[in-house]
């Protein structure tokens, strides 16, 4: 018989228990994903809504024990900042449509938008604000749906601000 090279790994890959193997981490990973983010299977989450800064932060030392301290207010996100995290990659700062993310799917990769991505414009500005929302929370085509990722809250200061730009 001829030597055959990829004989180990012929049998590697068709040893059952590796196949057992890859079907736990599938199913694993399909689990870990139905648990939150956008996607269907979204293992890795985008970063800004990661609240990783406090873990990653070693011990420091007690302040000097004469220290004023210092409350502040939790900062809550307002519209804005929300639209631009959210939105503005796509829809643009001013809301016109020309982020730059949607520029390079249409320059880059010829996607042509299903309805016009300008928010500003007189078919969006006589959208009615159930409208808006809806869309929000369940994207369009490549648009992605935000429900799971913001609040109820998020979505009417986003509405808002939407408004504001319009
Ligand atoms: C990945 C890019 C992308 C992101 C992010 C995105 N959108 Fe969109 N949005 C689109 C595109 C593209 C369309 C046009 C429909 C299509 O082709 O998907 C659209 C359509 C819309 C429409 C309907 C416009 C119309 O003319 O009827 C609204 C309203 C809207 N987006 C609001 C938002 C808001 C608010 C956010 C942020 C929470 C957001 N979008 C985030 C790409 C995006």
């Amino acid at each position: 018989m001829r030597f055959n090279p990829f004989g180990p790994l012929q049998q590697l890959l068709t040893a059952p228990r590796f196949l057992v193997l890859c079907l736990l981490f599938s199913v694993s990973a399909l689990l870990m994903g139905c648990s939150e983010g956008t996607y269907p299977v979204d293992i890795f989450t985008e970063m800004h809504y990661n609240e990783s800064y406090k873990s990653q932060e070693p011990n420091r030392l007690d302040g000097p024990p004469d220290a004023v301290p210092v409350s502040m207010p939790k900062p809550t996100a307002t519209g804005e900042e929300l639209f631009i995290i959210n939105c503005s990659m796509c829809h643009g700062f001013t809301g016109t449509g020309d982020g730059n993310v949607l520029s390079t799917m249409i320059t880059k990769y010829k996607y042509t938008p299903k309805v016009d991505p300008d928010l500003t414009s007189d078919m969006v500005k006589n959208l009615p604000d159930v409208a808006i929302l809806a869309l929000i929370s369940n994207g369009i085509t490549v648009m992605p749906r935000f429900d799971k990722l913001l609040t109820e809250e998020e979505q009417l200061l986003i509405l808002q601000y939407v408004r504001e730009l319009q």
